[in-house]
């Protein structure tokens, strides 16, 4: 039979008895710590989102539309303009390029339906917050093709105003078209449309989205009421615009004053700032709670080791609890 008697027996069990027990609780603690490492700095990386609106004064901005949409019909058929609240009148055409094509929906885009309200998270727009230019393509609109390309960016002041693609001769009290009503075709596929600074991988409400009618004299109408944005995080700053959207359709039988077949882009701005910030405590103040809270843990761990022990003795008794603490017998013990 084993017993503990045996002095080869006696030093085996010493030995894994001590450094099980040790070992293991070093592991564990390690691993507790590292966990709390990772868990923490996470934390901290995401911080805390806040959300504050303030008024917006900043009135004579101005700032850009980005735009790119398809419409069903050749170019030389279409006629782009922005008219805003002071009567200021722009001609779209100047700053956008028109390229022949042929229509055609893209497979995920949303078709005639209404739109989802879109909120990005920050993540997303810091992901997404990549600026870019539109490529420059050389203006075609005579290639004859059925539909057209428009996209570029227009500037614009920051007051209400009014984007719109209509069709030659069928608006501004300019009635005498060339263009037959049986030609016109005002199905569109929006793949951008926002304001500010351009960031193509953030997603707006209108972005991707198309419509279709079989109808010639169709207006389609959308207000944009945009809200100035700006999201911080680490230092970085992103000052864009969310905008929420309504929507009005109207199918007419014929041209006229009035009854002016196109697409309507009415925007507004709200007169208040919202600011979504990531707020999270200093870096220096983060390693100071972080050495806290592991050094706590240590201490804390090394109470219970301690209190693991001494229920052990209370339990199975010394002999047993402190078998791996006794020192090795040596030459000079004896012989048992
Ligand atoms: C306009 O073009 C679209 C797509 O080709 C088509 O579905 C629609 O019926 C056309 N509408 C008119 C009024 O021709």
């Amino acid at each position: 039979m084993y017993t503990n008697n045996s002095p080869t027996a006696k030093v085996d069990n010493q030995h894994a008895v001590r450094s099980s027990r040790g070992g293991l609780s070093t592991i564990l603690l390690l691993f507790v710590v590292l966990f709390i490492i990772y868990v923490e700095i996470g934390d901290w990386i995401d911080g805390a989102v806040y959300k504050t609106f303030s008024v917006d004064n900043s009135f004579s901005d101005t700032l850009q539309i980005n735009l790119d949409i398809l419409v069903a019909m050749p170019c030389n058929y279409i006629h782009t303009n922005v008219l805003d609240l002071t009567r200021d009148r722009t001609l779209a055409a100047d700053y956008l390029t028109y390229e022949g094509m042929n229509f055609f929906v893209p497979p995920n885009y949303l078709l005639n339906s209404q739109h989802d309200i879109v909120t990005p998270d920050m993540d997303q727009v810091m992901r997404e917050s990549l600026r870019a230019e539109f490529r420059a393509g050389a203006s075609d609109p005579h290639s004859g093709a059925p539909a057209c390309h428009i996209y570029g960016i227009i500037p614009v002041t920051k007051v209400a105003g009014d984007f719109h693609i209509t069709a030659k001769g069928y608006a501004y009290r300019d009635f005498r078209s060339n263009i037959p009503q049986q030609a016109l075709n005002f199905s569109h596929v929006v793949t951008e449309l926002s304001f500010g600074e351009f960031f193509p991988y953030l997603q707006n409400p209108l972005d991707f989205t198309a419509k279709t009618t079989p109808n010639n004299v169709h207006s389609f109408q959308y207000y944009l009421s945009a809200v100035p944005t700006t999201y911080k995080r680490l230092g970085i700053e992103i000052d864009t615009y969310q905008y929420a959207i309504t929507e009005q359709e109207k199918v007419f039988d014929s041209a006229g004053f009035g009854r002016v077949p196109g697409i309507f882009f009415k925007y507004d701005f709200e007169p208040i700032k919202l600011q979504i910030e990531d707020k999270r405590i200093e870096f220096t103040n983060f390693v100071v709670r972080l050495v806290t809270v592991c050094g706590g843990l240590i201490i804390c761990f090394g109470w219970l080791y301690k209190g693991v022990d001494k229920l052990l003795v209370l339990v199975f008794g010394k002999k047993f609890a402190f078998r791996g603490q006794e020192k090795a017998p040596t030459f000079l013990d004896g012989k048992e």
